[in-house]
């Protein structure tokens, strides 16, 4: 009995063709599904964590950081990429999993993936909530810090004392506005993205070609600061340091991966969503790093705003010329992006965890209530709602630390179970084809 479960456990699922019948609409194409990685990957990691990774670990060599994390992004993304093409359903690195090692590992990446979307979902929602607070404070509102952060955090007021926040509300109303948005519909949620997408990758262009008139060459040296004799303090270890913190920016390219039964041609246009929205990703993080610390000294950039902190620079070096009037409106035009662009994030990662789920629920390891579609949404409504319910308390109530760290661990685990399976793949395919 033991040896037939075991024989179970480690049984690989057919790779299927794709199920014409299936009841998800059939409605994105290879532009939708590449807004779609747009809209996951540009979010918190670049509003705020490339300013930390140049400020404690790569100093101006920031920029080499970026191209080390978005190289190893594209190693796992060709993986993704392969896999989409050749097992188009539904459940991203679940169903790799499944079809190639075998339904243990599926079952345990399908839970995985949780820490990858439903928590990065909460981390994003986490960093929104602290630039509408922001935002709020510039247009002289203030937001009751008792309710901007999770509970224990101490927040501190303007006349230098602290308040303990109770829990973090934009959080919760962001989680619940994206989770009413997905029940509702696939194209909408495409559409609203494609919108979000198209003003934050011009805020970005924005900061680049302005910032890029007023970049000091001063501020490039020494590129490689020498390291101060800890790991990870600058020189070569920072680099590489300051590629593991901002690896967290490229996070989403994967999530294409979880609508291949929502796209109109799988095969041919997953790979160029996932591959496609990866490269324009890279290509713009590692010219707006460039700019960020050309703006500014790099020690300065360790802040929650960093964008806003070099615009500021370039405001002040902008000061008599005729781009002082555009350049006196980037820091209100970039904490706006910044709202907007979370956003997006939040919902495209939550978009793909119910479709991990549905495709766990079609394959019986979930019950089947859970792969239910809605009769007139046809959105797989339940499973929607509770991964929504888990995004919900999770970012009113934790902290973005902890939150980050899960996420992380979630991804990269998914990512070694997706490039273990590229190895797999080719056994299983042929068995496909057979
Ligand atoms: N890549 C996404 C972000 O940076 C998760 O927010």
């Amino acid at each position: 009995l033991l040896i037939v479960r075991r024989m179970s456990l480690f049984a690989t699922k057919p790779i299927e063709p794709v199920d014409a019948s299936q009841p998800l609409k059939r409605v994105l194409g290879a532009t939708d599904l590449t807004l779609l990685g747009i809209g996951a990957i540009i979010g918190t990691g670049i509003f705020v964590l490339t300013g930390q990774a140049a400020a404690a670990h790569a100093g101006p060599a920031v920029v080499l950081s970026m191209i080390v994390a978005g190289v190893a992004s594209a190693l796992a993304a060709v993986c993704y990429a392969e896999f989409a093409s050749s097992v188009p359903v539904a459940g991203s690195a679940y169903t790799y999993g499944y079809a190639t090692l075998g339904e243990l590992v599926a079952w345990i990446i399908g839970w995985d993936l949780v820490l990858e979307y439903a928590l990065g979902a909460a981390t994003v929602a986490v960093g929104w909530s602290g630039y509408v607070v922001s935002f709020m404070a510039d247009i002289g509102i203030t937001f009751p810090p008792l309710l901007s952060a999770a509970p224990g955090t101490a927040v501190p007021l303007a006349d230098g004392t602290t308040v303990t926040a109770l829990f973090n509300l934009p959080a919760i109303l962001i989680s619940t506005a994206a989770t009413a948005l997905l029940v509702v519909g696939i194209q909408e949620s495409a559409r609203v993205n494609a919108v979000i997408v198209v003003i934050k990758v011009a805020v970005v262009l924005l900061i680049i070609g302005l910032g890029g008139l007023f970049v000091s060459a001063a501020n490039w040296q020494p590129f490689i600061p020498e390291n101060t004799g800890t790991f990870g303090e600058y020189g070569w270890s920072g680099i590489m340091r300051g590629a593991g913190v901002i690896f967290f920016a490229y996070i989403g390219f994967d999530a294409v991966s979880t609508a291949a039964q929502e796209s109109r041609h799988p095969q041919r246009d997953m790979p160029r969503g996932i591959i496609g929205s990866l490269v324009i990703c890279t290509v713009l993080y590692v010219l707006v790093s460039g700019v960020m610390v050309g703006l500014v000294p790099y020690q300065q950039l360790g802040v929650p705003a960093p964008m806003a902190v070099a615009v500021d620079a370039a405001r002040m070096q902008a000061a008599g010329s005729s781009w002082q009037a555009l350049l006196d409106l980037m820091p209100f035009v970039v904490k706006l992006g910044a709202i907007l662009g979370l956003s997006s994030t939040i919902i495209v990662q939550m978009m793909a965890q119910p479709r991990v789920f549905y495709a766990m629920s079609r394959d019986g390891l979930l019950p089947a209530w859970a792969s239910r579609i809605h009769p007139r949404f046809r959105t797989p409504h339940l499973t929607t709602l509770i991964p929504g319910g888990i995004v919900i308390v999770a970012s009113g109530f934790t902290p973005i630390g902890v939150l980050g760290d899960l996420v992380s661990i979630g991804t990269l685990f998914a990512f070694v179970i997706v490039s273990i399976g590229g190895i797999v793949l080719p056994r299983a395919g042929a068995a496909l084809v057979r």
